[in-house]
């Protein structure tokens, strides 16, 4: 018994089943692939979370879209990154793929498309089979920076797309999208009548020299939705607490939001608690954030440095987000580099492969991994990737 909405292989694969055979005989690694930012050594004040014991929990109030002061908090926060909202444009979701999840059944039937970005976020794949719709990639294109390719966007547009999927900035490529290319996309959705989808949830992680973040909600004339969330912002994912601004001509968005409104009926799954703290989570998560911030920037300052004696190796720029993207010499495959770095050097990375790069070899790195032990993993991955290159 098995819908076809589900993987059909459930064996993991070859890095999974070596990680697992050295984690049951206790061996230790450095984890280049963490992205929980809840395991990496920041400091979480103690009493952050106290205010999910607000006693006005005790009372269930269902509302589909969110309980109104967390749908502000929302707004408040859109106009702090210098997005204006109105709050009633907001609804509270249980996190981002939830999001996704919902969108896609708001403005898909079973075996349409959503174009999603390549290479990017994994999950998109699984996230549009259980909706029983495709996810069609389009690529990005490195030259120097990431630009979408749109040839192959325009491959991908067939008569049953419904949404275009952008993730500003992407993960793991850490591109924001160019204006250009977010203009681009927007007329291509208003001639197509699709809607655009922009996932913002690294939008407060620019760095520097990073281009103006922009959101799909900038765009005036075609249906949007910015999807963001506690887990990035905050650095708390456990929180369970995502949201959607909704954007576009008036009318349409009313449907959008009247139809949304049925699917989030229908589960009401954001817990009362998580809602009723979100302002002053939202708020007081800055001191999460503020602690990654400087993470990232002096992790991608100690990758520079130390690839810098590698000159095989290229570490790609990053515009913002929370990982790097490094080019290595393709004398063995990604995923022998990463079994010989896992094996060999007890440290995990993420092969290119695993988030759809056109092409090999990559290895994609997490900066918010705590110091100390990222430079050592550095230094071991890259000795390791440039082993065999002829002097
Ligand atoms: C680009 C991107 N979008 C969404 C998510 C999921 O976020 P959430 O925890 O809100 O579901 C992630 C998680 O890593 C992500 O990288």
């Amino acid at each position: 018994m098995r819908s076809s909405r589900l993987p059909s292989n459930l064996e993991p694969n070859a890095l999974t089943r070596t990680l697992g055979e050295i984690r049951r005989r206790g061996g230790k690694i450095i984890d280049l692939t963490e992205s929980n930012p809840t395991r990496v050594g920041l400091s979480y004040p103690p009493d952050l979370l106290a205010p999910l014991a607000d006693v006005s929990g005790l009372t269930y109030d269902p509302q589909p879209l969110g309980l109104w002061p967390a749908r502000a908090a929302v707004a408040a926060d859109f106009r702090r990154r210098g997005i204006a909202i109105s709050a009633d444009r907001v609804a509270i979701t249980a996190s981002t793929s939830e999001a996704y999840g919902w969108l896609f059944k708001l403005w898909c039937d079973p075996g349409d498309t959503v174009l999603v970005p390549r290479p990017s976020y994994p999950l998109f794949e699984h996230l549009a089979r259980l909706e029983s719709i495709v996810a069609a990639p389009y690529d990005l294109e490195y030259h120097g920076s990431w630009r979408i390719d749109f040839v192959s966007l325009s491959k991908a547009l067939g008569p049953r797309v419904r949404a275009i999927l952008v993730v500003s900035p992407n993960n793991p490529t850490g591109s924001f999208l160019h204006r250009d290319d977010l203009s681009a996309l927007a007329a291509i959705c208003q001639e197509r009548r699709c809607a655009l989808i922009g996932d913002e949830v690294f939008a407060d992680y620019p760095i520097d020299p990073s281009p103006a973040a922009t959101s799909v909600l900038g765009q005036a004339d075609v249906l949007t939705a910015s999807l963001g969330g506690l887990s990035k912002s905050a650095g708390l994912p456990q929180v369970k607490l995502g949201w959607i601004g909704f954007g576009g001509p008036g009318a349409e968005v009313d449907e959008a939001i009247a139809n949304y409104e049925i699917v989030a009926d229908t589960y009401l799954s954001v817990s009362t608690p998580a809602q009723l703290a979100a302002p002053v989570l939202i708020e007081r998560g800055a001191v999460v954030r503020e602690q990654i911030r400087p993470r990232v920037t002096a992790n991608l300052a100690t990758l520079r440095e130390r690839a810098r004696a590698f000159p095989s190796i290229d570490v790609l720029p990053v515009e913002g987000g929370w990982s790097a993207v490094l080019q290595i010499p393709a004398i063995v495959s990604e995923e022998a580099l990463a079994l010989d770095l896992l094996t060999n050097d007890g440290v995990l990375v993420h092969p290119g492969y695993f988030f759809d790069f056109a092409r090999e070899a990559f290895v994609v790195v997490s900066l918010l991994v705590e110091p100390s032990a990222f430079v050592v993993a550095i230094d071991r991955l890259l000795t390791r990737a440039t082993r065999e290159v002829p002097a």
